[in-house]
C-alpha cells in the first residue's frame, strides 16, 4: 500500500525520467549514425527500446510498471468488459510492450494489423519521430509475421490473456478475399477462448497499402466483407475508419456498421501526409508519404465522433489523445472507449496519470 502511494506520488518524476531517457537514447543513435556515416533510422531506437523495456520489466517491473486499475469504473461494449475506457490502439505486436501497458492499467489492447503472410513492409527509413510536436509519421506498410506469427503469440503468451482484458485482433488484407481468409483463420484460432477474451477489428483504413485502401473506397465490397465476418462469428466486430474519408462517406459506413448486431466503429486512424510537406527528404523517410499520428489529429477525432451521434453504435475514438481533457471530452461526447498509440510511446507515465484521473473523474459523476 505504501509502495503504491509512493509510486503514484512520483508519477510526474517517472514521466520526466522516461522523457529524458528517451531523448538521450535518440541522441545517442543519431550520433552513432553520424559517425558510421549511416542514415538515422528511428526503428533502431524502437528495437533498442523494446529490448530495454523487456530487461527493465524483468528486473524492476514491479516497481516501475505496475499501477492500479480501479475495476469498478469500467465500460461494457456489448459483452466485453473493459476495466478502463483507455485502450492500446492497434500499432504494436511485441507481447512484452503490450503486457507492460496492461500492467500500467490500460483497459485492453488491439494487436497490430495482421496480413496473411509474413512480410517486411516498406523500405526503411519509414518512421520519423517529431519529438517536440508529439507526432509520428510512419509508412511501415504492415510488416509482421502473418497469421502464423499471430498463432505463436497467442499460444506462447498466456500472460497476455491472464489479464482478462479484451484483446482485439486487427484484420488486414490486400483484397476482399484475403480479409475473409485471414479472418476465418483468426476466428478458428480463438475458438477455444471465451467470447469475452477476443474481438475483431476490420482495418479498412491503412493508408500504406494501396490494395488495402480498397474497402474504404468500395462500399459494396466493404459491406460484403463485414457481413461475412458477422455471419461467421458471434464475437464483437469493429471497423476502423479513416480521418481521410469524407464526412459523407464516414456517415454511410457508420450506418452500415450500426445495422448489424454486436459491432462498434473505431474513428479513426493516421492521416496521410506527403513526405515533402513534412519537410523530409528520401534519406529521412523513404516512402513518398505516410500516416501522421499524434497531437494534431485530435480536432478531427472529435469531429468524427459527432458524425456517429445519430447512430446507435458504440464508438472507439482514436487519434491525438495525450491529455486528460481530451480523453474526457471524447467520453463526454459519447465515445465508449478511447484508443491511444503515439502518446504511449512518447510517455506512458502521462497516460497512466490520465488513466487514473479519467477513472476518478468518472467516479464523481
Ligand atoms: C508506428 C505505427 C504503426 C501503426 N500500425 C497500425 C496498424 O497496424 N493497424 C492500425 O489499425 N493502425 C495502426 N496505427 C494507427 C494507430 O492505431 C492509431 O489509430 C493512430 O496512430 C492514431 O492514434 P494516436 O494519435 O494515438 O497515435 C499505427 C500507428 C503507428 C504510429
Amino acid at each position: 500500500m505504501k509502495m503504491l502511494y509512493i509510486k503514484l506520488k512520483f508519477l510526474p518524476i517517472f514521466s520526466l525520467i522516461y522523457r529524458l531517457m528517451r531523448r538521450f537514447i535518440i541522441k545517442c543513435f543519431r550520433i552513432k549514425s553520424f559517425f558510421r556515416k549511416k542514415v538515422f533510422d528511428f526503428e533502431e531506437v524502437i528495437e533498442f527500446g523494446d529490448l530495454l523495456l523487456e530487461s527493465l520489466d524483468r528486473r524492476v517491473g514491479e516497481y516501475i510498471h505496475e499501477f492500479p486499475l480501479p475495476d469498478k469504473k469500467g465500460v461494457w461494449v456489448h459483452d466485453l468488459y473493459f476495466p478502463s475506457p483507455l485502450i492500446v490502439s492497434s500499432f504494436k505486436d511485441n507481447p512484452v510492450a503490450l503486457e507492460v501497458w496492461l500492467k500500467m492499467g490500460m483497459g485492453g489492447f488491439i494487436f497490430k494489423t495482421i496480413l496473411e503472410n509474413s512480410q517486411e513492409g516498406n523500405p526503411r527509413p519509414r518512421i520519423v519521430d517529431f519529438d517536440q510536436k508529439g507526432e509520428i509519421l510512419n509508412a511501415m506498410g504492415l510488416p509482421g509475421k502473418g497469421l502464423e506469427g499471430l498463432r505463436n503469440i497467442i499460444c506462447s503468451n498466456q500472460a497476455l490473456l491472464g489479464f482478462e482484458r479484451p484483446v482485439g485482433i486487427s484484420v488486414g488484407g490486400k483484397t476482399k478475399e484475403e480479409y475473409c481468409r485471414n479472418f476465418l483463420f483468426m476466428n478458428k484460432l480463438c475458438d477455444n477462448f471465451p467470447k469475452t477474451a477476443f474481438f475483431f477489428e476490420l482495418n479498412i483504413s491503412c493508408p500504406n497499402i494501396d490494395e488495402g485502401k480498397s474497402l474504404t473506397e468500395n462500399h459494396e465490397s466493404f459491406k460484403e466483407t463485414l457481413l461475412f465476418l458477422r455471419k461467421h462469428t458471434s464475437r464483437v466486430v469493429g471497423v476502423k475508419l479513416s480521418p481521410d474519408q469524407s464526412n459523407e462517406d464516414i456517415v454511410r459506413y457508420i450506418e452500415t456498421i450500426s445495422e448489424l448486431d454486436k459491432t462498434y466503429v473505431n474513428l479513426g486512424n493516421t492521416t496521410y501526409r506527403d513526405r515533402k510537406k513534412m519537410g523530409l527528404s528520401s534519406e529521412d523517410f523513404f516512402p513518398k508519404g505516410g500516416g501522421l499520428s499524434g497531437d494534431s489529429l485530435f480536432p478531427r477525432t472529435l469531429e468524427m465522433l459527432q458524425l456517429a451521434k445519430p447512430f446507435n453504435v458504440p464508438v472507439l475514438s482514436t487519434g491525438g489523445v495525450s491529455k486528460l481533457e481530451q480523453a474526457e471530452s471524447l467520453l463526454q461526447e459519447g465515445a465508449s472507449l478511447v484508443g491511444i498509440a503515439t502518446a504511449l510511446v512518447k510517455d506512458p507515465y502521462r497516460v497512466i496519470q490520465m488513466n487514473l484521473e479519467v477513472l476518478n473523474s468518472k467516479e464523481t459523476d
